[in-house]
């Protein structure tokens, strides 16, 4: 049998292939027609206890599957589509992988397949690139601990990616979270996949290694990853959350596809929420030539915030944290963003409309960057939480937030790129 045609006819099927191409450590299909290459390590990302969505990097027109299971037997196919068309990129693809028994250790791989689309009656595809078999585990809420790593504002800056990178694989923790601030700006759809796909990659096979391709990766978009005229694609590669019941309307980052970025997630005694805090100047500024459109956006999260916090797994979480990428709280003399000059230090309008609304739900924490300069702010009068900031996008600045949760007591500790610990901050359960 024809190899090309064996393959083909077991993904039909819904089988997935027990066997990897020649090609799977190459990254190249070789071939003529269409020089298909995957160009970063699968991202999985937006896991809930019975499903999660996985992006990968390619170059040449493509088409691709996941193929996953509880066993490396895998036996699961879940191909990426709407309106009846299956995803095709020449950029990056996303599946989403649903139905995945509690607490299961999940086994996946992505399938990646050049297109040839010469006209509508004559398409054809090429030999796939069979990547290899990952073992994941989802965080989940019953978990007796909880380990994540935060980084932020690393701003395309490689020796900075690679060194956060390696103390993530070395610490091995259950998530981690991208503060915002990926990006400078977002200039062209490639841009967008290589900045927000490839860190951790192996530098001799593009499609190895990963930084979050056998944990979930959490992601908070700063005031940068949305510059460009390329930020609009960024729901292709770094995808949204799943609406729930009742969510608002606003909250859609695409017209097209419906999901969010503002998100909660209960992982073992840790409850955390996720905000977007948007541009760090008025909507009404010059410079945005009228296209920012964030004041009703960050109204929008309000109301899905009050509702979102009263969910029984976040109110009722011995521990939690909230996540955005500019500050909620000031220094004296700060910027709050929201005047005619300048741009903000914190974020005035996100402090106006989530503050009040996170302390009365017992917020602990708010963890956040932006500054380029780690600090924690504590407890106050006014504000009676703390506040940790992150470092910056220069090896010398940057900082990686462990958090480690226990039922007894939760750890935040503030590392250099070194690996040396420089703060640490103790919380212990609440009362709720
Ligand atoms: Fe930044």
């Amino acid at each position: 049998m024809n190899r090309r045609h064996f393959i083909g006819s077991l993904a039909s099927a819904g089988a997935a292939p027990a066997f990897a191409t020649a090609a799977e450590n190459e990254g190249s299909s070789g071939s003529e027609k269409n020089s298909l290459k995957v160009l970063s390590p699968p991202v999985v990302q937006n896991p809930t206890e019975s499903s999660f969505s996985v992006s990968w990097m390619v170059s040449g027109t493509a088409s691709g599957w996941v193929e996953w299971g509880t066993s490396e037997a895998l036996g699961q196919v879940s191909r990426p589509a709407h309106h009846g068309l299956m995803g095709l990129s020449q950029y990056a693809l996303a599946a989403r992988v649903s139905g995945i028994p509690k607490d299961a250790e999940i086994f996946y791989r992505v399938v990646t397949v050049p297109i040839h689309y010469k006209s509508a009656y004559s398409i054809e595809r090429g030999v796939p690139l069979v990547g290899e078999i990952r073992r994941l585990r989802l965080p989940c809420a019953d978990a007796a601990s909880c380990s994540m790593v935060v980084v932020n504002d690393t701003h395309d800056r490689n020796e900075t990616i690679a060194a956060l990178s390696q103390r993530v694989a070395d610490l091995d923790p259950d998530a981690l979270l991208w503060n915002g601030d990926a990006a400078n700006t977002f200039d062209d759809p490639v841009q967008v996949a290589r900045i927000c796909l490839t860190p951790g990659q192996d530098p001799q096979h593009a499609a190895a290694g990963g930084w979050a391709s056998t944990r979930p990766l959490f992601f908070t978009l700063g005031n940068h990853d949305a510059r460009g005229q390329s930020a609009r694609m960024l729901p292709e590669v770094l995808t949204p959350w799943p609406l729930t019941a009742g969510d608002p309307d606003g909250l859609a980052p695409t017209p097209q596809g419906a999901g969010r970025y503002c998100f909660t997630k209960r992982m073992g005694p840790l409850a955390i929420v996720c905000l977007d805090t948007g541009e760090d100047k008025p909507d009404s500024r010059d410079v945005w030539g009228g296209m920012a459109a964030y004041e009703p956006y960050r109204e929008s999260q309000k109301e899905w915030l009050i509702k979102a916090l009263q969910a029984p797994e976040i109110a009722k979480a011995p521990y939690l944290l909230t996540f955005c990428h500019i500050p909620l709280r000031g220094r004296p003399g700060d910027n709050d963003g929201m005047g005619e000059t300048g741009y903000a230090g914190f974020s005035g309008f996100g402090q106006q409309l989530w503050m009040q609304t996170l302390v009365d739900a017992g917020c602990q924490m708010i963890l956040s960057g932006h500054t380029h300069r780690s600090r924690i702010d504590e407890p106050s009068d006014a504000f009676p939480l703390y506040q940790v900031v992150g470092g910056g996008p220069q090896l010398d600045r940057a900082r990686l937030i462990r958090i480690h949760a226990e039922r007894h007591e939760l750890q935040v500790i503030i590392e250099d790129v070194q690996g040396q610990e420089r703060e640490r901050v103790m919380l212990y359960p609440r009362t709720v």
